[in-house]
This record gives C-alpha cells, structure tokens and sequence, in this order.
C-alpha cells in the first residue's frame, strides 16, 4: 500500500494556504487540519469571556480555562467540507470575521496557548495521511513531515486576494486598510518570541503570487510523486 504522507503548508497569511491545502486533502483523501482555525477559535472562546478585547488581555484567565476549550472538525456534507466548532457549536463562520482576526496574533502569542494547540495538533491520527496548514507545522508541529512547504506571494496579490474574498462575503473594507492589517500580521507572525514564522531549512518555497490554482495543484503532484519514487 502507499505510503500515506505528512504534508505540512506554512507560510503568511492570505496566500491561499488553507485553500491549497484542502484541495491537496480532497486528491489524496486524506485529513486536513486548518491549524488556524484552532487559534481563532481560541480567540472567538476568549472574545466572549471578555478575556480579551481592544484595551486588555487577561492571560492567566485564559491559561485558567485552556482545557475547558474543546475544538473539533466536523464534516458538513452539504458542503462537503470540515467545519470548526467550539464546545460542541459550530464557530466557522464567526472566527471568521474582522474582529477575531484583529485579536488572534495576540491569542497565538501565548506559550501557554500554542503548547496545548500543538498538542492537540500532534493527537490527530498521522496514520491516515495528513495536510496541515499554519505558521509552525513544518518547524514545531511534524518536524519530521514528509513534505514541506512555504508559501508566500507579494503584498498586493495576497491584498487583492483578501480584498475580493471579504467583498463575496458582503463585507466592504477599504484596500488599504486590508494592506495595512496583513502587514501587521507579518510583523506579529514573524517577531513573536515563540514558533515565529519561519521557513524550515528542508521546506520548498512556493511564491504563488502569479500562479493559478491549477497550477499550484500540478506543482505539487510533481513534488508529491517525486517523493513517492524517492527522488
Ligand atoms: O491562517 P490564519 O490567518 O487563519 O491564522 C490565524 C492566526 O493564527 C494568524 O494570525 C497566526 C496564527 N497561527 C499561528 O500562530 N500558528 C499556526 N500554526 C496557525 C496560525
């Protein structure tokens, strides 16, 4: 039988990672983890709690509460796609939205927080072959993945790509505003003092920034079955 592969995406956000990923789950049918959507989900938790918002962060309430947080992938076939939900809710579209988005750098900051994230990360059966996307996967989470990758494009496409996504979902941000918010992202992603966002040494970069997703998908293929006959 094949081999079933790790497969970890990395790289900064609004790249298409999350996209990439779950089409490359859909071919291979194997599991996709969205590692994202876990520290969001962290983030909506704390939301509500009043543990964090524009003024204040309350970090030993949240580290009080860390294992209350409960946070599965359900499959929705109607969508014939994973949803988050938090505590037994369905959150995916909620940890969505600007203001989880504002507030989630400062949630993936704390040790605490991504200790028991990478935890959980590393409980999900491999055995099945596993996609997962995020900012440390190939660094801290599987190390040992069989494939890496790292993707990134320029500023304005990742801008553009953000921009149109939030106008289908009704929401009209101004494009710089749009820019401005990835940029700080960058800067939190790539300064924090734990599991910053780098690239592993054994990772490929990817640079989508001109690439369709068809293109991205015949790409990886290639790399998938390179790896398969050992080259
Ligand atoms: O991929 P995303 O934009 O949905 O991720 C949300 C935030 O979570 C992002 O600001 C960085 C953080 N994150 C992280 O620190 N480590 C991961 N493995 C995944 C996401």
């Amino acid at each position: 039988m094949e081999k079933r592969l790790i497969i970890a995406i990395d790289g900064y956000s609004s790249c298409g990672k999350s996209t990439f990923a779950r089409l490359i789950a859909k071919e291979l049918n194997y599991i996709f983890i969205d590692s994202g959507a876990m520290y969001r989900a962290v983030t909506l938790f704390c939301m509500r709690k009043n543990y964090i918002n524009y003024r204040s962060l309350n970090t030993s309430a949240i580290l009080s509460e860390i294992n209350n947080i409960r946070i599965d992938f359900v499959f929705n076939p109607d969508l014939n796609e994973y949803e988050t939900f938090l505590n037994s809710e369905n959150v995916e579209k909620e940890i969505r939205g600007m203001e989880v988005t504002a507030h989630v750098s400062k949630i993936s900051q704390i040790h605490e927080v991504r200790e028991r994230m990478v935890e959980l990360q590393r409980q999900i059966s491999v055995s099945e072959g596993i996609v997962m996307d995020g900012r440390d996967i190939g660094t801290v989470v599987f190390p040992h993945a069989d494939i890496k990758i790292f993707m990134t494009a320029s500023l304005d496409i990742r801008a553009k790509r953000r921009h149109s996504e939030l106008k289908n979902k009704g929401v009209n941000i101004d494009f710089d505003e749009i820019k401005r918010s990835i940029i700080a992202r960058d800067i939190a992603d790539e300064n924090r003092d734990i599991s910053p966002l780098k690239r592993a040494d054994d990772a490929i970069v990817l640079d989508n920034s001109r690439m369709t997703v068809d293109e991205q998908m015949l790409w990886i293929k290639q790399i998938i079955n390179n790896k398969r006959n050992g080259s």
